[in-house]
């Protein structure tokens, strides 16, 4: 809900357990006053009155006056180039390179329900959902430059999503920084946490303290990156999984972005994210809008554990779309680990024979099958079976398929192009490149310039023809490299800043007319491995490929991380082989099973080297991952261990009316007579008794959550286990 109380000129944000206030600054400026726990909004009056600690200064500084200082207000959008020292939210620079703007507060509309960002991801509503939409419209009088803050508060979920919307006035404006929110902590939080690593080693959990001065994290590459999620928490040093505030903020984004925390000489702190301004710059002429992307705002004084679920719930069923959203998932077979290039039509059959037996439901055609495409050096950009490798071509296949009672997926990379292509022979101008500088290639390939409309007509077009050439049900979408020399010859001199943005417009044009073309199709997302794991990708793909690193012992962390704001459903885990192709591991099957079990489940092996036992055990276990799969849908995950404190780990999955539940730990690597300790639950229901599926013993939801589960553990490295219970 959504209240402006008049007489204080403040608005009050309310979702169930939160509350997030803005107050009216004497009329002139939006400013921050609150963000947390629930509050009566009405209420707050006192506490912007003194912000920072320069009383004297800032109680006869009427805002608008020149005596008013701004470095000692907290904004909601602050604005370059005046006495606001501290990074801003935007700046933008008119035709006669003048930077100072001051857009102060023109008028507010408080409208039910949430209209959409034309051309951007973003969380939607449905009929009967509970969701206000607040807008505050900023005007610089000089220039005519508006700026409009929009605030979407979804009551049910606990979430506030933001983004900014600019509009031209009488001159030409340069965008060069657009925040798609900013906000001013009164008290910060100590920490800041977030998802780091690299290809092989996505999202990594790190936590660093807040200092004076600015912490920030960027993608800089036109892929949001497996060196950094858009994604930061600001948290305290107590808070933990299950106690302590967590704010986390998270961009519907898929390409280059900022996200910062600046501490000021009074420690207090503002956090920003949006579109990396290094890569980026608007062109804005006379009533022309730019829109930035959302940011999604959780807040928990329930630990870290309560933020995740808040995200779970809202990405589930409010970014994913199309028909699989509700749906239980297929169990699939990907063919890149078994086989890699190396795939054709009896291969694949074979693979099928086996996989029916087995229990998997679809068998994905990975990189291969395309051009004469026999390694990473040739052929995207020609999207046409190979008829040598698949006689009859994909429709032959999936009707085959179809008979046996599987689905068929395949593997594309449509973004991209290789110079060794009937597509890159014909029109050598149509990647990404700046005339006369080199071409850089990554895995042999180049980049198509998807800012440019006809390229991503074309683009499109091939895919609904591929996609309609046979019964095809699931799409791995891949992109395996990044931007370098951007730049389009479309734009034109004075656009060029724009290409980075423009290039992931394109690309969500595709993505949406995809999705409304085929609503029923199953898309994943994947960029090699998790390079492009985010709530962007997650409006057009329910799923994600987490990692081309698919150790079990390694996956831990990634899908522990991951787990922080992205739901079970979305995270792909498949069970490959041994050694481990990336690492070279060996782990038992059921460690594998067990590290995969509580999320998307495929596997990624050759069937054939499965021993007649480990065939059994498989059938077995996909049976019982079938009746957990509606758990792994929309349960709630509890995060128990983690893998980044010591060399356990442990996780639970509770249905959300709390009937059932599933719980998996792992030990890592054993150092030798190694004392351990009962593993306890969470979120039980202290009064309920549980019985456990596995021993048939009945457990008090207090003994679960206090004293905990013992663990069998066996000694040795690499064990897990696990247990489901029934609420009796
Ligand atoms: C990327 C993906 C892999 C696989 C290969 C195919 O690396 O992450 O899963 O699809 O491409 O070339």
């Amino acid at each position: 809900m959504i209240t402006f109380f008049e007489k204080s000129k403040i608005f009050h944000l309310e979702t169930k357990h939160t509350s997030y206030v803005i107050k009216l600054w004497q009329g002139e400026y939006p400013m921050h006053v609150y963000w947390g726990k629930h509050v009566r909004g009405g209420a707050l009056d006192w506490y912007i009155e003194s912000p920072y600690r320069r009383r004297e200064r800032i109680t006869n500084a009427r805002a608008g006056t020149p005596q008013f200082t701004k470095e000692y207000w907290p904004f909601e959008y602050p604005c370059y180039g005046t006495s606001d020292f501290r990074p801003p939210a935007f700046r933008s620079c008119d035709e006669n390179g003048r930077e100072v703007l001051n857009p102060r507060y023109a008028s507010y509309r408080i409208l039910e329900g949430k209209p959409s960002l034309d051309g951007l991801p973003h969380v939607y509503t449905e009929d009967g959902d509970a969701v206000q939409t607040l807008e505050i419209e900023l005007v610089d009088e000089l220039s005519g430059l508006r700026i409009f803050l929009v605030y979407n508060v979804f009551e049910k979920y606990d979430v506030i999503t933001r983004h900014t919307r600019f509009q031209g006035g009488g001159g030409v404006q340069n965008l060069e920084i657009a925040c798609s929110m900013s906000l001013d902590f009164k008290q910060s939080p100590k920490q800041m946490l977030q998802l780091s690593g690299t290809a092989l080693r996505e999202r990594h959990i790190i936590r660093r303290t807040l200092e004076q001065g600015t912490m920030s994290i960027e993608s800089t590459r036109g892929i949001s990156s497996h060196q950094q999620n858009p994604f930061v928490a600001l948290v305290n040093d107590d808070t933990t999984e299950e106690q302590g505030d967590a704010y986390g903020i998270n961009l519907v984004y898929s390409s280059s972005f900022l996200a910062s925390v600046h501490l000021d000489m009074y420690k207090s702190a503002r956090v920003q994210i949006g579109v990396n301004p290094l890569n980026f710059g608007w062109k804005l002429g006379e009533g022309e809008i730019f829109t930035t992307p959302e940011a999604v705002l959780v807040y928990s004084d329930r630990g870290l554990g309560e933020m995740s679920r808040r995200f779970h719930r809202i990405y589930r069923d409010r970014l994913c779309r199309g028909s699989y959203r509700d749906k239980e998932r297929p169990v699939l077979l990907n063919t890149w680990e078994a086989s890699y290039f190396d795939i054709n039509y009896d291969t694949v059959m074979q693979y099928a024979r086996q996989a029916k037996d087995l229990g998997i439901e679809l068998v994905v055609v990975d990189d291969g099958w395309f051009g004469h495409r026999d390694g990473e050096d040739s052929s995207l950009g020609d999207w046409e079976v190979n008829e040598l490798k698949f006689p009859g071509g994909f429709k032959r296949l999936a009707e085959e398929l179809k008979e046996m009672g599987l689905g068929l997926g395949i593997w594309v990379e449509p973004e991209m192009v290789s110079p060794d292509s009937e597509l890159y022979r014909r029109h050598p101008d149509w990647c990404v490149h700046i005339e006369g500088y080199i071409r850089t290639e990554w895995r042999n390939q180049l980049v198509l310039d998807l800012s440019r409309k006809e390229v991503a007509d074309y683009v499109l077009e091939q895919l609904i023809h591929l996609l309609d050439s046979a019964e095809i049900s699931y799409v791995k979408w891949d992109c395996n490299r990044r931007l370098t020399e951007c730049g389009s010859e479309a734009l034109g001199r004075e656009r060029q800043r724009e290409f980075h943005h423009r290039y992931m417009l394109g690309l969500y044009y595709i993505l949406e007319n995809l999705n409304r073309r085929f609503p029923n199709m199953l898309f994943e997302n994947c960029a090699s491995g998790g390079g492009r794991f985010d709530p962007g990708m997650l409006y057009y793909f329910p799923q994600t490929w987490a990692s081309d690193n698919s150790d079990g012992y390694a996956r831990l962390k990634i899908q522990y991380g991951t787990s922080l704001c992205y739901p079970n459903v979305a995270i792909t885990a498949h069970i490959s082989d041994v050694p481990n192709a990336q690492l070279g591991r060996t782990t038992s099957l059921e460690f594998r099973e067990h590290v995969c079990e509580g999320f998307n489940l495929g596997y990624e092996l050759n069937l054939m080297h499965l021993s007649e036992k480990e065939k059994e055990s498989t059938k077995a276990f996909i049976s019982r991952y079938h009746e957990m799969s509606e758990l792994v849908r929309t349960g709630d995950f509890y995060r128990l261990k983690s893998p980044f404190k010591s060399e356990e780990a442990a996780w639970m999955l509770l249905a959300e009316d709390g009937s059932k539940l599933a719980v998996w730990y792992f030990k890592g690597q054993a150092v030798g007579e190694e004392a351990y300790f009962g593993l306890k639950l969470a979120g039980l229901d202290a009064e309920a008794d549980y019985v456990c599926l596995e021993d048939g013993r009945v457990y008090g939801g207090d003994t679960l959550m206090n004293a905990g589960l013992n663990i069998p553990w066996d000694g040795k490295d690499y064990f897990s286990c696990m247990w489901r219970f029934e609420r009796q």
